[in-house]
């Protein structure tokens, strides 16, 4: 058997893109992996498998094609159920990714439950996907979106919570696992706690999060959950939506047409069982087989496995950009409390000035608002820069970043 670190040291021959060249020849050092992740060939080469020798559509013909492709796409509900530990598959719906799972909720479940004087309560570190799907609900139905506030070690501030708690409007309160911009992760036990000892039920945008730790749905007890396969190795288009099934049966249909469906009639239609109640017309059929090859990869490696990783890649990091000189790291230091995604900032010097110097080196960091306005907004920036580590990631690299990151601090005079 392999031992964590090997297993670390081989995994970058699996990844096609991480041995081209940018720039005048300089190796690709990827670190935008809070945006997305590249793929590896086993994912790479399950959508290729499923386009050259299964394609067909699903859940509609009886020839042979269409069952392989039917089984295909039902055995990734399955590697999703045991993936993210929901023992009933019926729960597990197919979406293009977070936002159309956000969506979805706020359509189909916010458009039945949320009425006039209601609150929804969402977090100051939300992503706009987070954020947007609620202000439209509640600006339609006449109800509130209130904010739990985030303090200056970018943690939430639950006493904000209890006190919305205590206003007994609150209908849904909705928190990112882990913050795309800060990386801090949410104390979610604590944060359903509250909800549930006041009847108010929980969303969890887990976007971040279930790429980089382990999930047990069942053990946190929300009552939905969402999540994009693309930014845990899967191909982009796809993600998934989880929703307690007594609650997925008050939900009207978010789209109307085929497959949703049992019978159609001129002027009355009735729905099919769940979850194809929720997937109308033919879905991302290859993608969906993508994200099952995702899952076995990761699985293989170990969710723990992966945590430590990150966090030896984390720590370092931190240690070493806190050495650079005009340097400003957003958020805790605490690596219990954080994943690999670091926000930073030279005092004065534009973010996109800081991506577009160390781009010249190869090394690829996201630079802008990261679709977190409010957090912007909050953090006193129009925006920051921001290095973010997968299991692909290396010592070696972090120190290319800081090097880069030194020049940087030369050019400006820091
Ligand atoms: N959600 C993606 C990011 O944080 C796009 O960069």
């Amino acid at each position: 058997m392999q031992s964590a670190q090997t297993t670390f040291e081989n995994i970058r021959k699996d990844f096609p893109i991480l041995k081209r060249t940018v720039r005048d020849n300089k190796p690709l050092v990827y670190l935008d992996n809070a945006s997305t992740t590249q793929k590896p060939t086993q994912v790479i080469e399950a959508i290729t498998d499923y386009y050259k020798n299964h394609n067909a559509n699903i859940h509609r013909a009886v020839y042979a094609l269409a069952e392989e492709a039917t089984e295909l796409y039902e055995k990734t509900r399955d590697k999703v159920a045991d993936f993210i530990n929901i023992s009933n598959r019926e729960e597990i719906i197919f979406v293009r990714g977070t936002t159309e799972a956000i969506n979805l909720v706020a359509y189909a479940w916010g458009r039945t439950h949320v009425k006039e004087g209601d609150i929804i309560v969402t977090t100051e570190y939300e992503h706009h996907s987070n954020i947007v799907p609620w202000q439209l609900l509640t600006q339609e139905k006449g109800a509130k979106l209130e904010y739990i506030g985030m303090d200056d070690n970018g943690e939430l501030i639950l006493e904000d919570l209890d006190k919305l708690l205590g206003t007994g409007k609150v209908k849904l309160v909705t928190f990112s696992l882990m913050s795309n911009v800060l990386g801090t992760i949410s104390d979610a036990d604590k944060i359903i706690a509250k909800c549930k000892a006041a009847g108010v039920f929980t969303l969890i945008d887990g976007a971040q999060a279930i790429p980089h730790m382990k999930v047990d749905i069942e053990k946190l007890d929300c009552d939905f959950f969402a999540f994009s396969g693309h930014k845990m190795l899967g191909p982009t288009g796809i993600g998934i939506l989880w929703v307690r099934k007594s609650i997925l049966e008050t939900m009207k249909p978010f789209h109307g047409g085929g497959d949703m469906i049992r019978e159609v009639h001129k002027y009355e239609t009735t729905w099919n069982d769940l979850p194809y109640k929720f997937e109308a017309g033919t879905p991302n059929i290859a993608d969906v087989v993508g994200l099952g090859a995702a899952i076995d990869y990761l699985s293989k490696i170990g969710m723990d496995n992966i945590r430590q990783h990150e966090i030896e890649l984390t720590s370092y990091a931190i240690d070493k950009l806190s050495d650079v000189k005009g340097l400003h790291i957003y958020g805790t230091k605490d690596i219990s409390k954080r994943g690999g995604v670091i926000s930073f900032n030279f005092a004065d010097v534009h973010p996109h000035d800081v991506a577009q110097i160390i781009d010249e080196e190869g090394i690829a960091i996201r630079s802008g608002h990261h679709c977190a306005q409010v957090l912007m907004e909050r953090l006193d920036v129009s925006a920051t820069s921001r290095a973010s580590f997968y299991i692909y990631n290396t010592k070696e690299e972090i120190d290319k970043l800081i090097n880069s990151l030194n020049k940087v601090a030369k050019v400006f005079k820091l």
